[in-house]
């Protein structure tokens, strides 16, 4: 049978009693590994040298990783929140900090973690990414810094942010945990741009040292006092100059990650050719949504998030979800709830709505993606997603049955 988008399709969704489209679950997601005798060498050199922790590997890994983004000071952590709480540990800030709800949680932790207030802004529904008009509108006498994301590893509309950003006169930091590898407008890495950029390299991000973070400064200072920071605050006296943290990286994640960066450029390729396929196949079905991303600039596609409108789809992200499940397709709704519905920020939030945030998260469907992916399964995945839509009514007259039956 074909459907009217001219794909391949079953005859039956799985969810209506046909055969899934994969027999087993497939990944939504893998690490991205470099495993080879390099690796292994390495490794065996560290174990027998009994150095285990911050040495000579995570030296040469922030020195490689400055020279591929072109940035002055790379400081590596154990993990991107690590990073994030002791950059804001540095500034010594006191009052609030603007960020968007539509962000990981980590984002808004490394504030609370350092007695800031989080003030909240919406997202612009399409980028994903903190709206800078929204900035504006949450800017207050008691405004000390705007912390932006770049959501799923596409670029902030970076100018405008920093524009806001000046005129108050206050920092931008840059959450730039998805986006290592991924380009601004005027062709910079994401890296060089704000106070400091924040990356995370834990198992689902396209470059991973297993856990670990980089921070990317432009600031000589800033970057001084993060290596202290990092080190408990202890400059090597033992007579601690600031509160800070166990943040180091050990030399297994260093290792790990110089093996990723040198092939990150060949799989940061190979995850545009997936993405394009995807929307090859998927654009102009009624009802999805895709991210845009901002002319003249790339992402790594650390995620492939479209959104589902149960208008024009046939049904929404919930039920689509359900049936992907059927079909061995695992997914996510990423970030829901939003930061200011969180249990945890319920005092900070109060009643603000914030109806972008509120929609994307309500209707964002993440799909399977990893660097070495199959080509195969985005074309299962999009048959999956192309099938649900052509059966829709009788999903969705399955699924109201269903939720009869469960309030009988
Ligand atoms: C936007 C964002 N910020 C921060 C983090 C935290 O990164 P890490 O796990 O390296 O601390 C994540 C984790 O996925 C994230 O998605």
């Amino acid at each position: 049978m074909s459907s009217k988008w001219g794909s391949r399709v079953r005859q039956q969704p799985a969810i209506l009693g046909g055969e899934p489209v994969f027999p087993e679950p497939i990944p939504l997601t893998r690490p991205t590994l470099q495993v080879d005798d390099a690796l292994f060498d390495d490794l065996r050199g560290v174990f027998s040298s009994g150095i285990l922790t911050n040495a000579s590997h995570v030296a040469a890994f922030e020195r490689e990783a400055a020279d591929f983004l072109r940035v002055d000071h790379i400081v590596a952590t154990s993990s991107c929140t690590a990073g994030l709480m002791l950059v804001f540990r540095c500034l010594s800030l006191t009052g609030d900090v603007i960020l968007p709800s539509f962000t990981f949680m980590a984002s808004g932790h490394a504030l609370v973690w350092n007695g800031l207030t989080p003030v909240f802004a919406d997202s612009d529904l399409r980028t994903y990414n903190l709206d800078p008009m929204s900035v504006s509108t949450a800017l207050t006498v008691q405004s000390r810094a705007i912390l932006a994301t770049h959501v799923f590893g596409a670029p902030i509309d970076v100018a405008q942010i920093e524009w806001v950003a000046r005129h108050r006169n206050i920092p931008l930091i840059i959450d730039a945990a998805h986006a290592f590898g991924a380009t601004y407008s005027d062709g910079t890495k994401i890296g060089s741009k704000g106070l400091a950029e924040v990356f995370s390299l834990s198992p689902t991000k396209p470059l991973s040292s297993g856990e670990g973070g980089l921070i990317a400064t432009g600031d000589a200072g800033l970057a001084k006092e993060l290596r202290t920071a990092r080190e408990y605050g202890n400059a090597g006296d033992y007579d601690s100059i600031l509160v800070g943290l166990n943040g180091r990286m050990t030399e297994v994640s260093g290792i790990m990650g110089r093996r990723n960066l040198e092939h990150l450029p060949q799989w940061l390729d190979r995850r545009q050719q997936l993405v394009s396929r995807y929307t090859r196949r998927l654009s102009g079905v009624p009802g999805l949504g895709f991210q845009e991303i901002l002319a003249g600039a790339t992402s790594t596609y650390k995620d492939f998030s479209i959104t589902v409108r149960q208008e024009g789809f046939g049904m929404g992200r919930r039920l689509l979800a359900t049936s992907l499940s059927e079909e061995n397709i695992p997914t996510r709704n990423y970030f829901n709830p939003p930061l200011h519905r969180q249990k945890a920020y319920s005092r900070y939030s109060g009643t603000r709505s914030l109806p972008n945030a509120e929609s994307l998260a309500d209707e964002s469907l993440t799909l399977p993606l990893y660097s070495h992916m199959p080509t195969e399964y985005v074309d299962g995945v999009c048959d999956a997603v192309l099938s649900a839509h052509d059966y829709c009514e009788e999903i969705a007259g399955r699924d109201s049955g269903t939720m009869a039956e469960r309030v009988r």
